[in-house]
Order: structure tokens, then sequence, then C-alpha cells
């Protein structure tokens, strides 16, 4: 009898020390969860009025450029700001993230069997949730509910000048490079030990690192700096429609190991994450380094937000490429539970099938380019 994976007040309780690739991992929200947990509830939409849509960073120009980075600076100056007791600060919201990702929860009912969500099915899901009440809480704290967490478009290798035409008020313009906003030291949206990749603006996104061989004790890959542009591109394409398109063809491929109650935590990325996760998202973390590097301290550093924004949408770019490219049915996925506080402070219980839909959900992404991968001829 199967059953999908659920977090719990018990779950919170049981929270004990975990680890990441044998480094300890001390992450436990506090034990107990005062208050009530409330169903997570879709936002009541108005049908009259447009949806909130998330942009290409590299898109911005003007006014609206320097709005948004002021806005979005500020907002973690405002979270940074809150105290640890709050679960609403960036300690909490980053804290939250390493308990789900080292191991600290334990399956009810079991006392060794942790949990994790990444490695699996419930990766991508997992994630949307996340950073959907991290922009609900931005724009509580910026008192704006129209603030959007815009994306790092990192898979759009279009040429760099050309800006050609947000004609259909899509992004044509390459995001291979590390989004500037979140790179000045004197703001709130920086982390000071990125690797220098991600500060040289000769250094595009490499996607192709090979993410079976991430090894922690060997450090940050380090990528053939004997690389041109174009060489890079070519890799980051070809890498992007394998994974998408050829290696990432079925349900499975794709989405990761199918992964229950019952079933132990998938060890190491090899086991069992989908194409996405495996390829792409690991290389980018790596690409980054520093605090990105680990998943027990990935969102301490800013920029996880706009990059996961693009996996997400990505994750339906994938959905809209093939008759073969669909979610889970089973209701061990769908059913997938979790618990993640909101904007208000209050914890929300959610399950997979609430986040399906970004639309639904009250926003969109801003259509970008990515014909440049999904031709690719291999
Ligand atoms: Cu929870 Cu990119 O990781």
């Amino acid at each position: 009898q199967s059953a999908p994976i659920k977090i719990t007040r018990e779950t919170f309780r049981e929270c004990r020390r975990g680890q990441w690739a044998g480094i300890p991992a001390d992450c436990c929200p506090p034990k107990t969860i005062d208050g009530p947990i409330i169903d997570f509830s879709p936002p009541k939409l108005n049908p009259s009025k447009p949806l909130r849509v998330r942009k290409a960073l590299q898109c911005l120009s003007g006014k609206e450029l320097r709005t948004y980075t002021k806005k979005l600076q500020k907002g973690y100056r405002l979270m940074r700001a809150l105290p640890d007791t709050d679960p609403r600060s960036y300690a909490r919201q980053y804290g939250i993230h390493c308990a789900y990702a080292t191991g600290s929860f334990i399956q009810d009912g079991s006392n060794n069997l942790t949990i994790d969500v990444h490695v699996g099915w419930y990766f991508h899901p997992w994630h949307r949730a996340y950073v959907y009440f991290h922009e609900k809480i931005l724009q509580k704290l910026l008192n704006d509910t129209e603030f959007s967490l815009h994306y790092w478009n990192y898979d759009n290798t279009n040429s760099l000048d050309k800006n050609e035409a947000l004609h259909d008020g899509g992004c044509y313009k390459s995001g291979l490079y590390f989004p500037p906003m979140y790179n000045d030291p004197t703001k709130a949206t920086f982390q000071w030990n990125r690797s220098e990749r991600a500060f040289d603006p000769k250094r595009p996104a490499d996607l192709a690192f090979d993410g079976t061989r991430y090894n922690i004790s060997l450090g940050p890959p380090s990528f053939p700096d004997n690389l041109t542009l174009a060489q890079i591109i070519w890799r980051n394409n070809e890498l992007m429609h394998r994974t998408f398109l050829t290696w990432g063809n079925s349900t499975i491929a794709f989405m990761g190991k199918e992964y229950r109650e019952g079933d132990p935590q998938a060890l190491g990325i090899a086991n069992g994450a989908g194409m996405q996760e495996k390829y792409s998202h690991t290389s980018m973390h790596c690409y980054v380094g520093g605090k990105m590097f680990e998943p027990k301290s990935a969102p301490e550093d800013p920029v996880f937000f706009p990059f996961h924004a693009n996996l997400e949408r990505l994750w339906d770019v994938w959905l809209s490429l093939g008759d073969d490219h669909r979610n889970p049915t089973s209701s061990d996925w769908l059913d997938g539970e979790f618990l993640l506080w909101d904007e208000n402070a209050v914890m929300n219980r959610f399950r997979v099938r609430d986040f399906l839909s970004a639309e639904a959900l009250g926003y969109t992404y801003q259509k970008a380019n990515v014909d440049s991968w999904v031709n690719f001829d291999t």
C-alpha cells in the first residue's frame, strides 16, 4: 500500500540534525509550530485583471529596471532585518530549505527514513511553492501585491546585443551572465563568497557540467577556461536540448524518481534526480558557488530565487514540448504534502496538486527565447 510523503506537525517536532555529503546541518525550525496550520488555498483571482508577470531580468531596462532593482533590494533589507523568531525572516527562509534538503525531517512513524524534496519527483512542485511563499513575503514587506520575483533567464542564449523585439512582449536577449542587481556588494541581495565565475563578465553560465561528477570533497568543478563564448553557447544549447528533448522525454526522466512514504531518501544527485534537476540546475549551483554550492545553504544567496523561478518556468516549457511530456498522475505525487509559512507567518499545509499551475496562483512568465536550444540539431 503506497502513500505520498507527508510533512506534519509531528515531522517538525521530530526534526533532528541532518547532513549533506557528510557535512552536518543544524537547521531545524522551532520544534513546536505555534498556532494553527491552515490548508493552503489558492488566491482568488479577478478574471478581468491581467496576471502578474515574472519577467526576464536581462530584458528590464530604463525606469522599470531602476524601480525594480530598488524594490528588490529593499525587500531583502527588510527581510534580513526581521528577528529570527519570525518565520518570514531571511534566516528562517533559508533555514527551512535546509531542513527540507538535508534529511533533517524523518518520515512519520519511522526512525531512520529521512525526507528530501530534492533528487526525485517532488523537486519541481515543492520549489514552486517555496518561491511562491517567499515572493508573498517580499510583497507583504514591500506593501506591494504586484511585486514579482523576476527570473534569471540563464538558458536564453540568443545574441547579447540583440534586443530584437519585444515585438511579442517576449525576451530575446541572452541571459547568460549573472544578474547585476544581485551583484552590488552594498545591497541586501549580495552574497560575499560566490565563486569568481559569477563576477567575471566574460564567464557565461555553463550549463554543461555533468551533475554526476558533483563532489563536495573536490570543491567546485573548474570549467574549461579555453572555451570560446561560441563553444559555451553551443554546449549550453546542446545540454538543454538533450535534457529536455531526448534524455528527458518521459515523465520520470524529466521529473525525477518516484519517491513515497517508506522509501529511503535518494542519496546523491545521480540517484533519481530528473534531467533538469540533475544537469543544468546542479551546474548553475556550482557556477555561482559559495552558499549556492551546497543544498544546506543555497538560498542564503538571494540569487537562488530568480534562478529557481527560471527552473519553474522551464518546467512549464518542458510540458509544452511534447505529447509525452506530462506530469505524474499518481496520487502519491499529487497528494505529497508539505508545510511552509506564508506572508502572515501562518503555517500552510499544501499539496503538490495545489502548485501545478502558475496561472492559477496568479502569475505568469514573460515569454523568452528557447528556439536556440529547442531547435538545436544534435
Ligand atoms: Cu532546493 Cu536548487 O535547490
